[in-house]
């Protein structure tokens, strides 16, 4: 049944239907969350065993006591581990602490007071900071650029990576100074951008020299349906293009170990690693190599690393089948609504018919289910045609993702039928 082939009283008749549906799940009195992208309390016990590698007391690991100062870009073996997941070179990675988005912060704040390598002058210097934001996008990305008073760019994405000809066109403007993405299992849509939209960005001719590109692969090795797809090293794919300074990468622990106390990383050219060290030195004199001994002790290598993986997908999985099940049984055949179906990250992003993203946020709202705010995936939190929500079914129980999703999907036919009647 399209809502669509639907005459004015048919509508009618189903709206009356769906309201009492909806009374209905006001009487359960819910408390339901879907808007936390953390890793439910199973999947942190995965990681239980981790602070016990230190139980032996020995602290030492490459030749360094991992308790004392120093070792500005991390631990060797650590480095190693990064570069292996990441299929870059262990020279092009300094580890951080336990927030990737912190790396991301800090080089912004960089660029901004001291310059990038290739910086004219501090970007604070400049008359206009003007930022690429692909959208849907991860809010956080897009509020570190606007909280330095940059104007943020909205370049669509889809299911082949960011609309690559409006980018091309954009970067000839000077005061563009970069752009934000994630690249494998995007948040929210969980796309994978291709080799050919990899190698395009690599090879782009942005007019700012200090162009640069946030490449967070925050999900790079969090696949949860079937196996990991290997991924290109964006470094090498910059070097080849004739770009080796384009590209920052990031990545984190945070969602393989412990979200509140794992290790991040930033991965650049070898020149723009000297370069962003010698800021550092004034910054630090070393990072938490306890937890980054931990962490190589637990994890070891990149296959250690997919096997415990695995472990997280056996857990994420149900849940994002059941919220895909429940898309394909309850909306699909309404026409209403439209999605990607991801096999890894730790969203699912839908559009429903434009004007009723709002809606569909204050319906659930009102009957005990907390849903990501309506805009939230836009640059500067307005979605021009309100259609776009994110779900994040990782945290709650199993029982709860299926209540909620029972109420989402009913909230979503309210909306829609209160705006094909209006
Ligand atoms: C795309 C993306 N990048 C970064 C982060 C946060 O990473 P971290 O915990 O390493 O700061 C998240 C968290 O949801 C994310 O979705």
């Amino acid at each position: 049944m399209r809502y669509s082939d639907l005459n004015k009283a048919a509508l009618q008749a189903e709206l009356a239907r769906v309201k009492q549906d909806y009374e209905a799940l006001r009487g359960h009195k819910l408390n339901l969350n879907l808007t936390r992208g953390k890793p439910e309390t199973a999947q942190l016990a995965l990681s239980n065993d981790m602070p016990h590698t230190l139980d032996d007391g020995n602290y030492m690991i490459d030749g360094v006591d991992a308790r004392n100062y120093g070792e500005l870009a991390g631990l060797p073996s650590c480095r190693k581990l990064f570069a292996e997941i990441l299929a870059c070179k262990p020279e092009e990675v300094i580890l951080g602490n336990n927030a990737s988005l912190q790396l991301m912060y800090d080089l912004i704040a960089k660029a901004y007071t001291h310059g990038l390598k290739n910086s004219v002058r501090p970007w604070a210097k400049e008359e206009k900071l003007r930022f690429l934001c692909p959208f849907p996008g991860y809010d956080r990305h897009f509020n570190v650029t606007k909280s330095f008073g940059m104007e943020l760019i909205p370049v669509p994405l889809s299911e082949t990576g960011p609309d690559m000809d409006l980018v091309e066109e954009l970067v000839k403007d000077p005061s563009v100074k970069g752009m934000w993405c994630v690249p494998k299992y995007s948040n929210p849509d969980g796309y994978v951008y291709p080799l050919e939209t990899c190698r395009r960005i690599a090879a782009m001719k942005p007019a700012a020299p200090d162009f640069a590109l946030m490449w967070d692969n925050a999900y790079v090795i969090h696949a949860f349906d079937g196996d990991e797809t290997p991924f290109p090293d964006m470094i090498g794919l910059c070097r080849a293009a004739g770009n080796p300074d384009l590209v920052y990468e990031f990545a984190s622990t945070s969602k393989v170990t412990y979200a509140g106390a794992g290790i991040s990383c930033i991965a650049a050219s070898v020149e723009n690693i000297q370069y962003i060290l010698g800021l550092m030195t004034f910054q630090t004199i070393g990072p938490n190599k306890v937890n980054e001994l931990m962490h190589i002790r637990f994890l070891k290598d990149l296959d250690h690393t997919l096997a415990h993986m695995k472990k997280h997908a056996a857990i994420m999985k149900p849940k994002f089948d059941l919220v895909c099940e429940a898309l394909e049984r309850e909306i699909d055949p309404l026409e209403i609504a439209s999605w990607h179906r991801p096999r890894g990250g730790y969203f699912v992003s839908i559009n429903l018919l434009p004007g009723t993203a709002k809606r569909v946020v204050a319906l659930c709202k009102e009957v005990g289910v907390a849903m990501t705010g309506a805009g939230a995936t836009y640059p500067g939190g307005v979605d021009p045609q309100d259609t776009n929500l994110r779900i994040a079914p990782s945290y709650p129980p199993l029982g709860e993702v299926r209540q909620a999703m029972e109420v989402f999907c009913t909230c979503v036919k309210l909306a829609a039928l209160e705006k094909l009647l209006a």
